[in-house]
This record gives structure tokens, C-alpha cells and sequence, in this order.
């Protein structure tokens, strides 16, 4: 049987996007779905997931092995990363901006509380809300605003949140360009519980759809913030760095690596 896509579920493993893919936003992008991910996740349907299947193994492998008891998801949209929130955590908070989130997921994750508004508005209220319960927060999956002014302020009030058990913070599309600058220029070294910033956790890539064509996009970004203060210094690194910056200057942006290095800030 064929790969099929219902509404916005996908039920194959092996559904592949090829270049004459009728929809723009798909057509060349490959693989669509991680290898055997609907026997790991034990679901015969999956939500349209907006990963690539790296991220999308690297984030099973992240929350089974922390089976996080209380996880936040900024940006949810059909519900590809959430499902497996939902899967791992005791609890998700799901905040998206669009009221359309919780009626497109009417029914399917009683363990989700959905917060309809701008994350910018809506995560300090909760994350002071969690920690007056001393909730055990472990897990956050940043996807909401790509903009880097949308990123950073997420980021940082994450940083301004005091773990009470390690907390592991994914941060999507750390190869756009906009979300990367609002991944530097966010308040890591400040936060006395961020041990460790990888910005290209996993790698992201330049994109062949024709909607995205050129444009970099996906990536995992990993920050872990410990409860324990750190001792020493905090750098935020990323491994494709170099590959990164390569393509910036073979496409004519190279103006715009001194910023990504922190070396002067998007900010003023
Ligand atoms: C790329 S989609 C998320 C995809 C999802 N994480 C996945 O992997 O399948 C981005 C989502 O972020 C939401 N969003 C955009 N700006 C936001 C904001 N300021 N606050 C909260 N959500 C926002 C959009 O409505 C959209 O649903």
C-alpha cells in the first residue's frame, strides 16, 4: 500500500518528497517521516510533524530518556512534535498563538493545557506559575516565533526560570537565520544554571522546496540549564558553525557572521 496523507495525518514511514511534489513548501525535501517512528511512538497515524527525521530521532531519543514529568511546547501547529510531548511527559503546556491549535487537537492529548496567546505574554506567566509549584519542569521545545526578536525573549525568559531538575531546552530552526541570531544574542552566559549551549545539535540545511528555495532552515538548537549553579565560563558553540558561516558568505550575507559569532548585537 502506498503512502497516504489524511487531512493532516501522515500513516506511511516511507512517504519521500520528491521534486515534482505537487505542494511548494514539500516538493525535494526527502524522507518525511524518521524510519519506524510509528512502532516507536506506537501510533498507527501521525500529526504533519515540521521536522526533518534527524530532529524528529533526535527529539524521541531526548524525551524517552528523560520521560520529562512536566514539558512546555512553544509553537505547536498541527501537533507533529507535540504528539510526542504528550507521549513522554506526565504533562505538556502547549502555547501557540493561534486559536485554532486546541480545535484541530480537540480529543487527542488528554495530558495537554493549551495557552492561546503570544508566547512572549504567555510563558512568564506559566514558567512563574510552575515554579510556585515547584513543578519539575525538564523539558521545553522553542518553535514558536522565527523571528529573532521573537527568539530571543523566549529564550531569555526561560534563562530567568531556576530549574529544579535538569531542564532540557530544544530550540527549532537554529539554522534560520533569524532564529539563530536570537539564539546568540539570548542571555546564556548571564543564567548561572545554563551548563551547556549547542546550537547545531542537530544540523540544518539549505532548503530545496521551491517555496523555501535558498533559504536556510531546520536544526536543532540544545540548551541545558542544571539546578546546580555552573562553575566557569559558558560559550554558545555550535559544530557546523564554519559550515554555516561558508554558506552565508557564498550566498552574499557574510556581513552578518561577526553578529552570529556575538561579536556585535542585532539589538541596537
Ligand atoms: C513551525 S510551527 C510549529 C511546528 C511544530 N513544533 C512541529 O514540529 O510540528 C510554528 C507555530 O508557532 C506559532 N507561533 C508563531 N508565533 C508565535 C508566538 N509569538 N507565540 C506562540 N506561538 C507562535 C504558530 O502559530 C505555529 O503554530
Amino acid at each position: 500500500m502506498g503512502p497516504t496523507i489524511v487531512g493532516q495525518l501522515m500513516s506511511s514511514d516511507l512517504k519521500v518528497y520528491y521534486a515534482d511534489d505537487p505542494d511548494p513548501e514539500k516538493a525535494g525535501q526527502g524522507l518525511a517521516l524518521a524510519p519506524l517512528i510509528h512502532t516507536v511512538l506506537g501510533q498507527p497515524d501521525l500529526s504533519y510533524w515540521m521536522m526533518s527525521p534527524a530532529e524528529q530521532m533526535a527529539m524521541v531519543y531526548l524525551l524517552e530518556h528523560l520521560r520529562p514529568r512536566v514539558g512546555i511546547e512553544i509553537g505547536t501547529r498541527f501537533g507533529g512534535s507535540l504528539q510526542v510531548l504528550a507521549k513522554y511527559c506526565d504533562r505538556v503546556f502547549s502555547l501557540d498563538v493561534d486559536p485554532d491549535v486546541p480545535l484541530r487537537l480537540a480529543g487527542r492529548h488528554s495530558n495537554v493545557e493549551y495557552v492561546i496567546g503570544p508566547s512572549r505574554e504567555t510563558l512568564p506567566p506559566l514558567l512563574s506559575r510552575l515554579s510556585a509549584e515547584e513543578a519539575p519542569l525538564a523539558f521545553v521545545l522553542v518553535a514558536g516565533d522565527h523571528s529573532a526578536y521573537g527568539v530571543k525573549p523566549d529564550i531569555d525568559h526561560i534563562l530567568d526560570y531556576k530549574p529544579v531538575v535538569p531542564l532540557y531546552v530544544v530550540m527549532h530552526d537554529s539554522f534560520n537565520l533569524e532564529c539563530r541570531r536570537g539564539l546568540v544574542e539570548a542571555r546564556w552566559a548571564d543564567c548561572p544554571y545554563a551548563h551547556v549551549v549547542e546550537l547545531d545539535f542537530v544540523a540544518g540545511s539549505v532548503n530545496l522546496s521551491p517555496t523555501f528555495r535558498e533559504q536556510l532552515w531546520r536544526g536543532l538548537a540544545l540548551g541545558v540549564l542544571l539546578p546546580e549553579r555552573r562553575e566557569g565560563r559558558l560559550e554558545v558553540i555550535g559544530r557546523s558553525t564554519r559550515t554555516y558561516e561558508r554558506v552565508l558568505q557564498a550566498s552574499g550575507d557574510g556581513s552578518i557572521v561577526p553578529r552570529l559569532r556575538g561579536l556585535g548585537s542585532v539589538w541596537h
